[in-house]
């Protein structure tokens, strides 16, 4: 098979392509024919040694594929079905991917392999996010952060199809069109967002901010909620966010903040799993929710996709497609 391998903590430029023996999968593992991966901020963070990763490693924690092998004590699963997998996973980015069969899901056959590969990791996301962190309910308007990113188109779907009303911040005028093709209310720009959104809101706030930026939008962020109001940080694309004074909830009115992951936070089993990626399979094979895939790659030409999503240039979601690189040069 071939993969690209991470060979150690570094720049994009430690993304290596090349050719591996094919993985055997274990009891209750399941060897895909990996038809699509996807490309996460938490690949960088694991490429560059923030999160810890024993190098060299594979890197990819979301895909879907079809079912080449099964391993002893498996029973949900059989060769040749089609199946997906986000988080709790490494090794995605290869032709061959070996996955415990309880971080699969099966995927509908009316839903295109590749669009399930990019729904799974920002699509139950943006399912937690609207569904458990914060629910929202109608008549909500809520602020999604980077609202023509991969989490974000879908956020900002997930709260229109609850009843909310969406402010979105974006950098281009690119990025603003595509986040109103996916339903916000308004699209506004990072400078000065936080006076925009109490103009926005007949100077009350907002109830809840979904804010995967970070660093550099944490502030403006607990400024634009309103009393009690919820900051949810679920990520840092411009950069972890400084240590900051608790007394600043207290000025904000008794403002609560949560930092929640996939995992442990909102995949606790099985059972949570098959929930969320069952939704949100659901709603793209019926048109419920779109996904937007910004650009597909050759997976050994995985080095750009990691540099676009790093340098801001991407729009809704990054693959990498493995049967695109069958001519690759070594
Ligand atoms: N906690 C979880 O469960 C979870 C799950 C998935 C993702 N995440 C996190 O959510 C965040 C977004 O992930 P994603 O995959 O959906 O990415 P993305 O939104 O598709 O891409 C990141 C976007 O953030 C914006 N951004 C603002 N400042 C930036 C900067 N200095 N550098 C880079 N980007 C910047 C950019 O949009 P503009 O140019 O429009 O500003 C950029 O396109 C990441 O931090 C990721 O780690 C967390």
């Amino acid at each position: 098979m071939y993969a690209i391998t991470a060979v150690e903590a570094g720049g994009s430029e430690v993304l290596k392509y090349g050719q591996h023996p094919d993985p055997v999968p274990g009891a209750g593992e399941l060897l895909i024919d990996v038809a699509a991966a996807g490309v996460n901020f938490i690949d960088i963070y694991q490429r560059e040694g923030r999160y810890a990763v024993d190098v060299p490693f594979v890197p990819g924690r979301e895909g879907a594929g079809v079912v080449a092998e099964v391993g002893a004590d498996v029973t949900d699963f059989e060769v040749g079905d089609r199946v997906a997998w986000a988080s709790g996973v490494l090794g995605s980015y290869a032709t061959k991917a070996v996955i415990p069969a309880a971080r699969a899901v099966p995927v509908p056959g009316s839903t295109d392999l590749e669009i399930a590969a990019a729904a799974m990791v920002q699509g139950m996301t943006a399912h937690y996010l609207t569904h458990s962190t914060y629910q929202v309910r109608p008549g909500d308007t809520v602020l999604v952060h980077a609202a023509a990113g991969g989490t974000g188109l879908l956020l900002t779907q997930m709260v229109r199809m609850l009843g909310g009303r969406v402010i979105g911040t974006v950098s281009s005028l690119e990025k603003e069109q595509r986040a109103r093709q996916a339903g916000a209310n308004e699209v506004i720009r990072y400078e000065g967002f936080a006076k925009a959104v109490r103009d926005l809101t007949n100077g009350e706030g907002v109830p809840v901010v979904y804010d995967g930026v970070g660093r550099a939008t944490f502030d403006g962020s607990l400024a634009s909620l309103r009393t009690r109001g919820l900051m949810v940080l679920y990520g840092g694309a411009s950069g972890p966010v400084e240590p900051f004074d608790p007394m600043r909830l207290l000025e904000g009115g008794g403002l609560f903040l949560t930092r929640p992951t996939l995992i442990p936070s909102y995949l606790t089993n099985r059972q949570e799993l098959l929930w969320r990626a069952g939704d949100v399979l659901r709603w793209v094979s019926s048109g419920k929710l779109r996904v937007h895939i910004g650009r597909r790659y050759p997976l050994a030409d995985a080095r750009t996709a990691h540099e676009d999503l790093e340098h801001r240039r991407s729009v809704g979601k990054l693959l990498l497609i493995p049967e695109q690189s069958e001519n690759w040069c070594l």
